[in-house]
């Protein structure tokens, strides 16, 4: 087991069908214990995972909020006595309107960055005293390949991920001084409830128009993305960091 007692918190993990919720629940079978934060409710992943054996909890949090973060980090020590691993990975996707970019509002603009940038910048700064504390920690933020493709139709979603590699490589020089590793996992277009959500919002079957594009001539699925993520949160990776690991079967070459 790879993950042997390190406790992770991971933000948006929520949803069962999502890709926190699949990493989250191979964290489990590694031994991790496991803080499920999303806005919506996630004692359904919470319930899953203690049905499997594993040790969770969830708190409810809004990563827009510096507050509701650093209560996040607060519960997460209260419960499990420290903080090894946090996955950024709460975004703003499934809710968003595909349209030109003289459609998109300021207001959708600043939403959309305030989940995807601010969100995990507020988080690292909630859970980084106590990895500096620790002298050790492994952060994981979750980008997209998009910001290779450059889709078209959501220019926010895409400059708040590109944000999301920026702030990696930052921070990066920030805490990698307290023995802390920071690196950006990027799926293409996935098979979530979001990824199919986006498809019959926009009427355009996504997942099949991409699947000749990759070299592996496949949709990925969230527990695709489950084995990078544990990679990057174990001791395999620890000389790494300010790193992008693409994830998206080869259809981008970064
Ligand atoms: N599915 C894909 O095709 C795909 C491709 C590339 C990247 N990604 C990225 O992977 C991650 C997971 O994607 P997914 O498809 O599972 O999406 P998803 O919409 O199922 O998951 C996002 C989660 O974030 C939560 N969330 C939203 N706003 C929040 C807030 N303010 N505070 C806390 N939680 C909040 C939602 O409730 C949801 O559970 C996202 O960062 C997404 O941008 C997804």
């Amino acid at each position: 087991m790879q993950l042997q007692d390190k406790v992770a918190i991971i933000t948006g993990a929520g949803d069962l069908e999502g890709i926190g919720a699949a990493i989250a629940q191979r964290y489990a079978k590694e031994g991790a214990k496991l803080v499920i934060a999303d806005i919506q409710d996630g004692e359904a992943v919470v319930n899953t995972i203690k049905a499997q054996g594993g040790e969770a909890i969830f708190v409810k949090t809004d990563v827009t909020s510096q507050e509701s973060c650093s209560a996040l980090a607060k519960a997460c020590i209260e419960n499990f006595g420290r903080i090894d691993i946090l996955v950024n990975n709460a975004a703003m996707f499934k809710n968003i309107k595909g349209q030109a970019f003289t459609e998109v509002t300021s207001e959708e603009w600043n939403a959309v960055m305030n989940v995807n940038s601010a969100g995990p910048f507020n988080c690292i700064k909630a859970v980084s005293p106590m990895m500096l504390e620790q002298q050790g920690g492994k952060i994981i933020n979750l980008s997209s390949s998009t910001i290779y493709e450059g889709s078209p139709f959501m220019p926010h979603y895409v400059a708040s991920k590109g944000a999301v590699m920026a702030l990696t490589r930052s921070m990066a020089r920030s805490l990698g001084g307290g023995n802390i590793t920071i690196n950006t996992l990027a799926p293409g277009f996935t098979q979530t409830a979001a990824g199919k959500e986006i498809e019959a919002r926009s009427g355009l079957p996504v997942a099949e128009m991409l699947k000749p594009m990759r070299c592996l001539q496949k949709t990925p699925t969230p527990e695709d993305l489950a084995g990078p993520a544990v990679f990057l949160a174990s001791d395999d990776s620890n000389f790494m960091t300010g790193q992008l690991l693409l994830c998206d079967g080869g259809i981008n070459f970064n």
